[in-house]
Formats: structure tokens, C-alpha cells, sequence
């Protein structure tokens, strides 16, 4: 797939790109906040190495990485079944190559990756001003809940996908490598921040 912009183009990422998708995890993240760039980027690698990786795409700009997006396995703890679901997360574009729709080619890549395994939905946490762009809605206005009370509502969001049935509902659980790195939702002062927020910006549905 190629994005605006001279020669971009998006492929899948090869074992070969992990350092690539390392330092273009820490430019993204790290613009703001350096400590942070460093928990996402040590999440990927863990969850890289738990056997729970799906889909990894980078985004390439002549023979340079300015973009990567991971998709991960989630599941639903449906009532009948527990099922097998997709989360993105990290998504990265590197600050000198941002606002030329990398990051929007890279999220329907991700969204694209996970159609093609043919599950029920893809999961994330993150900006509902961008996210809700491109694509997706709210998790629990289709009767998802997030795997921790600490992810503000607004923020968990979803992109049903062609597995879905209508029983296919309930609470999603990470894989425990989330949870070694608690990064299944957000702590305070960060939380209280982001509630206050999106209370202001995206009232309950
Ligand atoms: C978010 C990010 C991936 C967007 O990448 P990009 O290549 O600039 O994306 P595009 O050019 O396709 O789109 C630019 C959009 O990003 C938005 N954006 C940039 N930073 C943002 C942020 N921190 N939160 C929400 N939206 C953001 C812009 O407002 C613009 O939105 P609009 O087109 O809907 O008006 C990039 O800014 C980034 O890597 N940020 C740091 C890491 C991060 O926050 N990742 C997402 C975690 S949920």
C-alpha cells in the first residue's frame, strides 16, 4: 500500500526491522515523554517474544522506517466461548514524517491484518478524536468492556469485524505480558487527567 507523500510504502515488518521499529517506537513516544517511549517500546519487544504477535507492518519511506503499527492478540470472555480478537497497539510515526496520513495507511493496515485473520474485532486503547477518524467506535456501545476499569471509556474503542455474531460480547482480557508492564489501562495522575477530559470532550454515549 503507498501513503501521500513521496515513496512511502507499507510492508510487512521482517525480523530483520525490530531495531528499525525500536527507535521509531522511542521518536514517536519519546517527542513527549522519554520514560514512556521506553515502557511502549520494552511492551512490544516482550509481546514480540510471547508468542501473542499477529500482524507487524512498517511504514517505509525510500530505505528508511518512519512508521510501524502492531497488532496483538486479545480475547473475549464471551459467555459461550472465550474467542481469540486483535488489539492494536503501538502505532508510531516518526516526528519529522508525521501529518502525511502514515498514520492513518498504518491503522487500516492493522485493521486490514486483522479482517484477513477473520475474527469477531480489533481492540485499542487510545485517542478517540483520532481513532473514531478512522474507523472506530466506541467498545462499549457494542457491549465490550475494557480489561481494567482504570481505561477510560471514550479510550477503549473497537473496529467489528466480519467473525462478529452478536453473542460474541463481553469483558476483553490482555495477555498476562500487558500486565507484567501494567499497561492494561492508565494510573493516576494520568487517569484522573484523561477521565476529566474526555468527560468534557466525549460525554457518555
Ligand atoms: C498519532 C500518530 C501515530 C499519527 O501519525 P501521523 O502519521 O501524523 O498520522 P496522519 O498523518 O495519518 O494523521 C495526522 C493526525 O494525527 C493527529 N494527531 C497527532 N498527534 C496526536 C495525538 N497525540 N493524539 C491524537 N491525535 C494526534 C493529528 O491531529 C491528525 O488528525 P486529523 O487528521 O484527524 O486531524 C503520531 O502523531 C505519533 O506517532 N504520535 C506519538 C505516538 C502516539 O501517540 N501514538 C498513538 C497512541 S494511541
Amino acid at each position: 500500500m503507498s501513503v501521500p507523500g513521496p515513496a512511502v510504502e507499507l510492508r510487512a515488518a521482517t525480523a530483520d526491522d525490530a531495531r528499525e521499529v525500536d527507535r521509531v517506537i522511542c521518536a514517536a513516544f519519546g517527542a513527549e515523554d522519554p520514560v514512556e517511549a521506553d515502557k511502549v517500546a520494552g511492551l512490544w519487544t516482550d509481546v514480540r517474544a510471547s508468542g501473542h504477535l499477529l500482524a507487524e507492518v512498517v511504514a517505509v519511506d525510500g530505505d528508511r522506517v518512519v512508521g510501524h503499527v502492531g497488532v496483538s492478540r486479545c480475547w473475549i470472555d464471551a459467555r459461550r466461548a472465550l474467542l481469540d480478537a486483535a488489539m492494536l497497539s503501538p502505532l508510531s510515526t516518526v516526528p519529522d514524517a508525521q501529518g502525511r496520513g502514515i498514520g492513518t495507511a498504518l491503522v487500516a493496515a492493522a485493521v486490514g491484518a486483522a479482517r484477513e485473520l477473520g475474527g469477531p474485532a480489533i481492540f485499542l486503547q487510545g485517542s478517540p478524536t483520532f481513532y473514531g477518524r478512522r474507523g472506530f467506535d466506541r467498545a462499549s456501545d457494542h457491549g465490550f468492556e475494557a480489561p481494567s476499569r482504570r481505561t477510560p471509556d471514550a479510550a477503549f474503542q473497537v473496529v467489528v469485524l466480519d467473525g462478529f455474531e452478536d453473542w460474541m460480547t463481553g469483558r476483553v482480557v490482555y495477555p498476562e505480558v500487558w500486565w507484567r508492564h501494567d499497561a492494561a489501562g492508565l494510573r493516576d495522575p494520568d487517569l484522573a487527567f484523561l477521565e476529566d477530559l474526555f468527560a468534557r470532550e466525549h460525554p457518555p454515549t
